[in-house]
């Protein structure tokens, strides 16, 4: 008998074969789109770290997402910019706050067309930086409790604007036991929750904070985030907003935590979101542009490995490029 019986490569002699044996598929249906609206812009701003992403003035939102609509995406996810900080957070839940106004309009616009999902946290409303409350003066700690009323407002803000999903990601002990029992309470028993729930400390978070305006002002974000060496944690965060009756669990950044989204898929009966973070995009991006990088095959094959890993669906700033390559 000749020598090797098995021959794997037989199953890759034609696209045809290939195709047939393929076992993760990806389109534009697996995607959600983020968006950044700016309080008081007029025209669209670039992001210095974030080549080919903007900050859109509110008067733009319905163009936008009539792109991202037509492209087959089904998702928007929603970052705001408000015009004014405080400590308390307040533009974050101000009925006539930027979010608020960009749900209400692109609701009224499409309809159910695109399903509107909005971040929910404080870090860019408050003048701390911190993706909750500040307790005391002069650079305190974030305050779970006080931090977790104000979040189940801004949810309920959201949902009262027209949100399908808000995405908390304050990585606050407790928020989505509060936001639910707030959507509730209010009437807004069919707006789902998806947590950022496995959220870790990262650096590669830093575009976005360029993107976003919400550095912290003072420390870091170690005492909430979880630590990034630590897989059984991160499971415990899963778990308890699992428990808490969270929709759609999420794993954040995604290229660096492949294992966790992969975990998280076997122990979990929920959907696994997966968010390639900025820091990813501008990794590809940067290398793409100095041409060291294929910006396009690289983007697919990261996509197509966090997918293969175990996520449902991806938050990810390639959203408009990859529906557009991944057109059959
Ligand atoms: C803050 C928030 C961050 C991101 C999403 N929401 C940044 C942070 O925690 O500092 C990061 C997203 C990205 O990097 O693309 N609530």
């Amino acid at each position: 008998m000749s020598f090797p019986a098995r021959r794997l490569r037989r199953l890759r002699t034609s696209p045809g074969m290939r195709e047939l044996v393929r076992e993760t598929t990806l389109t534009a249906g697996d995607l959600i789109c983020p968006v950044f609206v700016q309080e008081g812009l007029r025209t669209r701003a670039g992001v210095g770290s974030m080549p080919g992403i903007e900050r859109l003035p509110l008067d733009d939102i319905n163009d936008e997402v009539g792109t991202i609509a037509d492209l087959g995406i089904p998702a928007i996810m929603l970052f705001g910019i408000p015009a004014s900080k405080d400590e308390a957070g307040t533009s974050a839940f101000d009925e006539g706050g930027i979010v608020q106004r960009a749900v209400s309009q692109v609701r009224q616009n499409f309809g159910d067309k695109i399903a509107i999902m909005s971040d929910v946290c404080l870090c860019q409303y408050t003048s701390a930086g911190h993706c909750g409350i500040v307790s005391g003066s002069g650079g305190g700690a974030v305050d779970n409790d006080l931090s977790v009323e104000t979040l189940a407002k801004i949810a309920v803000s959201h949902a009262r604007a027209g949100a399908d999903t808000v995405s908390p990601s304050a990585m606050m002990d407790g928020q989505v036991t509060a936001i639910r029992s707030a959507l509730d309470g209010e009437g807004f028993t069919d707006v789902s929750i998806m947590s950022h729930s496995a959220k870790h400390r990262s650096s590669f978070y830093s575009p976005f904070r360029d993107a976003a305006e919400c550095a912290p002002k003072f420390g870091d974000r170690k005492t909430y985030q979880v630590p990034f060496t630590n897989a059984r944690e991160s499971m415990r965060e899963v778990e308890s907003d699992v428990n808490e009756g969270v929709d759609i669990v999420m794993i954040k950044p995604a290229l660096s935590y492949l294992d966790l989204i992969a975990e998280a898929r076997r122990r979990f009966n929920v959907p696994v979101a997966a968010y390639s973070v900025s820091g990813e995009y501008a990794l590809v991006r940067g290398a793409a542009e100095q041409g060291w990088v294929d910006e396009r095959d690289i983007a697919e094959e990261i996509l197509y490995s966090i997918k293969r890993a175990g996520a449902d669906m991806i938050v990810t700033y390639f959203a408009k490029q990859a529906a557009e390559f991944l057109q059959p």
